[in-house]
């Protein structure tokens, strides 16, 4: 055939994979021109691969070693391997919950996203709805950014903004939050494309 190839997608996410089934919903309805080739957790029984697997998408467990945070470099250059052999174009971080070093960020150079559920550079790290809420901020929001070697640090792509209502609870900002997310990271993923 010859024609222009979709882009290659890999997803890595350590939870319910509600980012990931976005991605795949923007791809089924036409908003997005990608595969997803793979997707991989470090959680074993984490839905995001349950998720994969009935969309007919590859399914794999990353064994970090037992470490809760680390993400052991060994494993890292595995990974980078195996996702240039799958010719993997752009790899989307989605609640994935370990920080990515050398290994994969030399391999896939500006070709590595993350979805982070605040307004970055506000709030870094685990539960930003909560800190958000807990520093009394009035917009909260979610950031997609290239990854670097820093917590949350890379070049921001795009963002949304939600407010945050006087009743709120860390649940119902996160609720709100994830609303954006899943329109969000698709159209981010569109952008990034076309920069590529
Ligand atoms: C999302 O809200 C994502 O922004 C966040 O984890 C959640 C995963 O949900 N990521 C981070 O906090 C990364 N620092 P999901 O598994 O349903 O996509």
């Amino acid at each position: 055939m010859g024609g222009v190839m979709s882009l290659r997608l890999a997803v890595l996410g350590s939870g319910s994979g509600s980012n990931c089934q976005s991605i795949f919903n923007a791809i089924a309805d036409g908003r997005l021109d990608a595969e997803v080739v793979i997707v991989l957790s470090d959680h074993e029984d984490a839905y995001i691969l349950e998720r994969a697997r009935q969309h007919g998408v590859r399914a794999e467990y990353m064994d970090c070693g037992g470490f809760k945070n680390k993400f052991p470099l060994e494993v890292q250059e595995a990974l980078a391997k195996k996702l240039q052999e799958l010719h993997i174009d752009l790899i989307c971080l989605a609640g994935f919950m370990r920080l990515v070093k050398a290994p994969l960020l030399e391999a896939f150079p500006r070709r590595i996203l993350n979805i982070h559920p605040a307004l970055l550079p506000a709030f870094p790290g685990v539960e930003a709805w909560t800190q958000a809420l807990n520093a009394g901020a009035k917009q909260a929001g979610c950031t997609v950014h290239y990854v670097d070697a820093g917590m949350d640090t890379g070049e921001i792509l795009m963002q949304a903004y939600v407010p945050v209502l006087p009743d709120d609870t860390p649940q119902t900002l996160h609720a709100r939050i994830q609303v954006q997310e899943h329109i969000l990271y698709p159209a981010a993923i569109l952008s990034a494309i076309s920069r590529l």
